[in-house]
């Protein structure tokens, strides 16, 4: 039965956690994948704003069970923390479901997660430094422990002695720093964090096929975004996980046979935090608007983003490489009152004409783009509800990329708020 996915198009921050909220009413599981708490979703709620960043956005819902899959990566002080501070504003988390099999990160990872950044230098590649990359090379180097570890203190303490001696032994001998201690972290994992986590580890494939069988809706909710995954992305300056449609179904357990929709969203315009490069990127004072009136400040850093305008080429490519059937184009109301918009439609990388986007990252490193101008509105979008009420203009941006995307746009977002969408 039917399993949608909404992943983000772009480098993230495209508004996921609005769209994943205004589908939730007609879900039963939300599924997080992959990624941990690097993510931050932000969705408003009765005016009330919700900054969630490892439990799925379903959670918001009473008859949502929230998932949390075997493609994330969990720090349980944050889940635990995170749940609290949900439960101390109203909300019921005692249906989350965790799966045993996604890995822990430990208080290692975050300790080389920045020590790689600053041994990096200038080439440093931005990361939030909640250890995401170093568990998840764990995971591939399968050192990593997982959370149904934490349930078994003589294979947690087995596994964390093997671990930790070759962690500190590069913590000590290559970065000069203090060696770690394991009681510690045991003490942490396995006697404070364990009795509260143990009550959501569930077999979570077994129950997401049990709820497919049943007819039961279920939506595979992405973070990160298409250009920060790990194979696709702009490598290397990319997340370490794979937030496109196929790392959907490896990181919930589900085959793509059961997908039968894929929502791709695209923010009206890009932009991207931390190093890497950014054909469309705007350093002018289109760029102090576009993070002024988008409000473009990291959930979880608080980092300013780099702003730049629509890039159609790297639209295209996100919606073959995770079969996106529709699009949903957020934050339409921020390009309001700009006299022109611009929206990338090719490259120019030495001399020669690209319509799609280089394999060589040297090449993607030296694009610029080729734009089409098209004329603003002037319009404050923010209570339009249906699609007669949009400007003209806005009309033919909107056209526009669905006639180069070869894709529906069904959903515009004209505000913050749960309700501030049109459908198209
Ligand atoms: P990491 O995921 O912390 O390893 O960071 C790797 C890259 O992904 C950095 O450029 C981050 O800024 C970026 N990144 C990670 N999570 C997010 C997100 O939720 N939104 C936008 N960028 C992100």
């Amino acid at each position: 039965m039917p399993a949608t996915i909404v992943i983000g198009t772009q480098w993230g921050d495209e508004g996921k956690g609005k769209l994943t909220d205004l589908f939730a009413k007609d879900m039963r599981y939300v599924v997080r994948y992959q990624g941990g708490h690097n993510a931050g979703h932000t969705i408003v709620v009765g005016g009330e704003s919700f900054a969630l960043q490892l439990v799925p956005s379903g959670v918001l819902y009473p008859h949502i069970t929230p998932v949390i899959g075997n493609g994330v990566v969990v720090d349980p002080a944050v889940l635990i923390a995170e749940c609290q501070q949900l439960n101390e504003r109203g909300i019921d988390t005692s249906k989350l479901i965790v799966s045993g099999n996604s890995h822990l990160i430990m208080p290692y990872h975050y300790e080389l997660d920045k020590l790689g950044e600053r041994m990096l230098g200038r080439n440093k590649l931005g990361t939030t430094k909640r250890g995401i990359g170093p568990t998840y090379a764990d995971k591939a180097s399968r050192v990593g422990l997982r959370v149904q570890d934490m349930l078994d203190r003589e294979i947690f303490m087995q596994k964390l002695e093997v671990a930790l001696r070759e962690k500190n032994a590069v913590l000590t001998k290559v970065y000069n720093r203090l060696s770690l201690d394991v009681n510690e972290i045991a003490d942490l994992y396995l006697n404070e964090l364990a009795p509260k986590i143990a009550p959501m580890v569930q077999d979570t494939v077994g129950i997401i096929h049990d709820a497919l069988e049943d007819g039961q809706n279920i939506m595979l909710e992405g973070a990160q975004a298409t250009f920060l995954d790990l194979d696709h992305g702009t490598y290397p300056f990319v997340t370490s996980s794979n937030p496109t449609a196929g790392g959907a179904c490896v990181g919930a357990g589900v085959g793509p046979m059961h997908i039968t929709r894929v929502v791709g969203i695209a923010k009206s315009y890009v932009t991207r935090v931390g190093s890497g490069p950014f054909p469309t990127e705007l350093t002018d004072e289109t760029a102090d608007i576009l993070i002024e009136k988008g409000h473009e400040y990291g959930t979880n850093t608080g980092r300013r983003r780099r702003p730049g305008w629509l890039d159609l080429v790297m639209l295209r490519h996100a919606v073959r490489l995770s079969s996106v059937s529709e699009i949903a184009l957020t934050k339409l109301d921020v390009l309001s009152g700009l006299a022109d918009i611009k929206v990338c439609t090719s490259y120019d990388i030495d001399g020669v004409k690209y319509d799609k986007l280089p394999a060589e990252q040297t090449k993607f490193q030296q694009a610029k783009p080729i734009y089409e101008q098209l004329p603003g509105w002037q319009k404050d979008l923010g209570s339009v509800k249906q699609k007669s009420d949009l400007p003209k203009a806005a009309l033919d941006f909107i056209n526009l990329i669905e006639a180069f995307t070869k894709t529906k746009v069904t959903f515009v977002g004209v505000g913050p708020g749960r309700d501030q969408f049109v459908p198209l």
